[in-house]
């Protein structure tokens, strides 16, 4: 069975952009292969931000993988495996500097940080980012890492490590993972359907994958459709994201039935948007439920997470003490 291994931030609400772009797919991942996700806490220190928030956002993600059906076996998060920032330690030395400059998301979010005014802090861990993530992946020696386009660079540089490890040390040790680029809906904003759905915009600009049936009704029904500037004979993007995301939770004979409908010209608005509310209050209620019920019990899934990282540790761990034999550190 081959590995895959993919890791989210825990930086705040899972929106339908998150969800459906990459979450969705971890799930159906689960069936085929063996799978290790992360909840990446090391790597939400990299940007500013709030030490009172962290742990809580940390566990609130947990909950809402598993609310949407991630298993909590394949679960695991970073910082109980210490031994990845072990290994990213050694990955440094086996990572030029001048690569991890031009990495365009550094460039972006130290720009970011920098525009943000007050703070201008750009850490270091900013910048070595990519080689943690490195080390995410090849301490598992992941085939196939499921990933958004963003992360083509880093995936680029994780394979540069891995093969620049194995040159150095004389043996095909690391296997060169590959970034798995799955087809899946790009879900824009409802507000403003010309940019993608995100928090970083604001409020009205992203629907949470536990929002409460009263605001998935309202975001949907003040959905801009259509701006007026679409060129004749293009669907315009606010009718496309709202089909998208009927297509997305699976309603497909109401999918057709709509297309059909815009095909002959005689498409109502009213009727795509209420096939696309309920078609998300019919999934998020399930969600919801099931995060409900998670969180009646929240001693029941930590120790069940602590036991699963506990259990990827040991995988962690051989890794590592192959690694630290072949670059000549001691191993007692
Ligand atoms: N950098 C990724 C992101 O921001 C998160 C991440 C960290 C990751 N480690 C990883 C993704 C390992 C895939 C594999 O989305």
């Amino acid at each position: 069975m081959k590995t895959v291994l993919s890791a989210i931030q825990p930086t705040g609400i899972m929106h339908l952009g998150n969800y459906f772009g990459a979450v969705k797919n971890w799930v159906d991942l689960q069936e085929e292969y063996r799978c290790y996700y992360g909840v990446v806490d090391y790597h939400a220190m990299t940007m500013p931000y709030d030490v009172k928030k962290l742990r809580e956002n940390t566990w609130d993600l947990i909950t809402s993988l598993v609310a949407v059906g991630v298993k909590p076996e394949n679960l695991f998060i970073q910082s109980l495996i210490p031994e990845h920032t072990e290994l990213g330690w050694i990955f440094n030395c086996f990572c030029s500097y001048g690569q991890l400059t031009r990495m365009v998301q550094f460039k972006d979010k130290s720009q970011q940080v920098s525009d943000g005014g007050k703070e201008d802090f750009i850490s270091a861990g900013l910048l070595d980012y990519p080689v943690l993530q490195t080390a995410d992946i090849l301490i598992y020696k992941a085939h196939y890492v499921p990933v958004g386009k963003d992360q083509e660079q880093h995936m680029e540089l994780a394979r540069d490590v891995a093969h620049r490890f194995n040159t150095q040390v004389g043996k095909e040790y690391f296997v060169l993972p590959e970034p798995l680029y799955t087809r899946t809906p790009k879900i824009r904003s409802t507000a403003d359907p010309s940019r993608k759905m995100s928090k970083s915009a604001g409020e009205k600009h992203f629907i949470s994958v536990f929002a409460d049936e009263e605001t998935i009704r309202r975001q949907i029904k003040s959905a801009v459709t259509d701006s007026g500037d679409t060129p004749p004979g293009q669907m315009a993007e606010g009718v496309e994201n709202l089909f998208e995301l009927i297509y997305a939770t699976g309603h497909l004979t109401a999918y057709e039935q709509l297309m059909d409908a815009y095909r002959i010209g005689q498409l109502k608005y009213v009727d795509l948007k209420q096939t696309a509310a309920d078609s998300l209050v019919t999934m998020i209620n399930g969600f919801t439920e099931r995060k409900k019920e998670l969180n009646a019990d929240k001693r029941k899934l930590k120790d069940q997470i602590k036991q699963s990282s506990s259990e990827i540790r040991k995988v962690a761990l051989e890794t590592l003490r192959e690694v630290k034999d072949l670059v000549g550190l001691i191993n007692i």
